[in-house]
């Protein structure tokens, strides 16, 4: 049996789910409605990415049980481009802490573009993205990563990469 399961505040990895989810007709959940995931034989984890950490992914994985022949897929969604390594590095390094060894070693992970939009952070994200741009800017320009870069271009403004296409890859991993 497999299952999608997403950790989405703002709603664009919520929208990667549902649109994996009727692709590939499974079950799909929010993390905060999931409690025991062993029945799964393949868990598709599809969270956003907030400062690094993937929503509701430790906690979801903290109580499997039983790994051995279940297939892990955990999809990443956030605002820097997948396309540039070093970004693809600070995710997976970022993953590495969240989940045991066990989980992490079985896990095929792929990292997708989500979108944002200012007008609808609430206080706690607007302050955070507020202090963050304010470091950023003043870095040298040798200091600033893609990823860097990607938030200062992005800052105050509603900017969307969803791109469906790019779930291929992952249906032919299932
Ligand atoms: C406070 C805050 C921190 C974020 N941290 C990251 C990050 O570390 N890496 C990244 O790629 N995107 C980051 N983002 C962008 C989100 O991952 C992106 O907007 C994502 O599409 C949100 O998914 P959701 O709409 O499902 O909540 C951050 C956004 C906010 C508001």
């Amino acid at each position: 049996m497999k299952i999608i399961i997403y950790g989405s505040q703002y709603g664009t990895a919520k929208q990667y789910a549902t649109e994996l989810a009727k692709r590939i007709k499974c079950e799909i959940r929010s993390y905060e409605e999931i409690k025991d995931i062993d029945s799964y034989e393949t868990i598709i984890y599809i969270g956003a990415l907030y400062a690094g950490g993937v929503l509701g992914m430790k906690k979801t994985f903290r109580n499997l049980q039983n790994i051995t022949d279940k297939k892990i897929i955990v999809v990443t969604v956030g605002l820097a481009d997948p396309n540039d390594k070093g970004n693809t590095e600070t995710i997976r390094s970022g993953i590495k802490k969240q989940l045991s060894a066990e989980v992490y070693d079985n896990a095929v992970i792929f990292h997708l573009r989500g979108g944002i939009d200012y007008s609808r952070l609430n206080f706690k994200h607007k302050t955070m993205m507020s202090l963050l741009y304010r470091k950023a800017i003043k870095l040298p320009e040798e200091k600033k990563t893609a990823e860097v870069q990607a938030m200062i271009e992005t800052y105050n403004k509603q900017v969307d990469f969803i791109n469906f296409n790019e779930l291929d890859s992952i249906i032919h991993n299932i």
